[in-house]
């Protein structure tokens, strides 16, 4: 029994005509648009559905405003999309959707659908990496691209009012694993029928760059590699999508926790785009471990945000096996210390 991923999200904005170009400059595969909604793919066949606000096919709100309103998991059978749902109605209201999907929201307030997914095999050639003495490619030149184009939605990130027991749901009714904790600022989990690092991260709702209440953060998409997140990068400058990563923080950086390479758009809708390339891919044998945010954050960034700067950052990293990090931040407390101090600036190293 498997959950094999991000199978679709759904996101409700006020203006549908610009977030659908955001979509086709950012490098989606467009399956149909009309005028009151679009719909793009990836190679997967994750989709991404962008729908006006306030249209009857939403759930009802979650939070206020635009983002992401429902994410879909994909499921490997009907026999597993029985059994998690029933576990699901058990305890809370399951709605049966005419195509077979079942809807559920979980107690954080997220809308989660699920559906049987017959996931596409996606198939990727990173260039090799010369390093002196260490020679990958002769006489070989790198992958000349002419667009970035995402193959996977690798994760979604919620703020939570307490993003431990948001973990603990998905872990119970859904058997999500969990991989890694930034203490004080949220944690890493994927399904068991996918690799990559994080499938979705919960983010302590009150961090000061946090509205305080559940909500919508950002959304990432997996590339083949660095060349690949920079090319696309550039393109969405030079088509003049705003980028924050560019005007006050991060830019190309590089996350320690997960390893990944990461590059930020603003959306239109507000939040974020990731590009993502290079992300640690984990089975059962990873060993989850609990960090210091400021260690876990950024390996190195082209633009390092302030609180990330200086030589005081501790190398705190604990094993976390038995999920002992996780008492001290069961429910969402002010943040102290130098989470109290975390900017916009810093944000999009989190
Ligand atoms: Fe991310």
């Amino acid at each position: 029994m498997s959950i094999l991923g991000i199978e679709a999200v759904v996101f409700a904005v006020k203006d549908l005509e610009k977030n659908t170009q955001f979509w086709i400059d950012f490098g989606l595969n467009s399956v149909s648009s009309d005028e009151t909604e679009s719909v793009f793919d990836v190679a997967t066949g994750s989709k991404l559905i962008v729908r006006k606000l306030g249209d009857d096919r939403l759930p009802a709100e979650s939070f206020p405003g635009e983002g992401v309103k429902l994410t879909y998991w994909g499921v490997d059978t009907q026999d597993s999309l029985d059994d998690y749902t029933s576990r699901l109605e058990a305890d809370f209201d399951v709605i049966r959707q005419d195509d077979g999907s079942v809807l559920c929201q979980a107690p954080d307030g997220q809308w989660i659908g699920l559906r049987v997914w017959d996931k596409k095999v996606v198939f990727s050639q990173p260039d090799a990496v010369n390093a002196p003495g260490n020679i990958k490619r002769l006489n070989l030149h790198r992958t000349w691209r002419h667009k970035a184009i995402p193959k996977t939605i690798n994760h979604v990130v919620f703020f939570s009012g307490d993003y431990v027991a948001s973990f603990e749901f998905y872990q119970k009714y859904l058997d999500f694993r969990y991989t890694d904790h930034s203490k004080g600022v949220g944690i890493f989990a994927r399904p068991d029928g996918t690799h990559e690092h994080h499938s979705i991260f919960w983010v302590n709702d009150q961090l000061p760059v946090a509205p305080g209440r559940f909500g919508f953060m950002h959304i990432a998409f997996g590339l083949d590699d660095i060349d690949e997140v920079m090319l696309g990068a550039n393109i969405m400058e030079k088509r003049g999508w705003t980028n924050t990563s560019n005007n006050s923080s991060g830019g190309i950086s590089r996350h320690r926790i997960s390893s990944a390479i990461y590059y930020y758009c603003d959306m239109p809708c507000g939040g974020e785009a990731e590009y993502h390339a290079d992300t640690d891919y984990v089975d059962d044998n990873w060993v989850p471990r609990a960090w210091d945010f400021k260690f876990g954050s950024l390996l190195w960034s082209h633009n390092t945000p302030p609180i990330f700067r200086g030589d005081d950052i501790p190398w705190d990293m604990e094993f976390d096996l038995d999920q002992k990090s996780f008492e001290p931040f069961r429910i969402s407390r002010k943040p102290t210390g130098d989470l109290s101090k975390i900017t916009e600036e810093d944000e999009h190293a989190l």
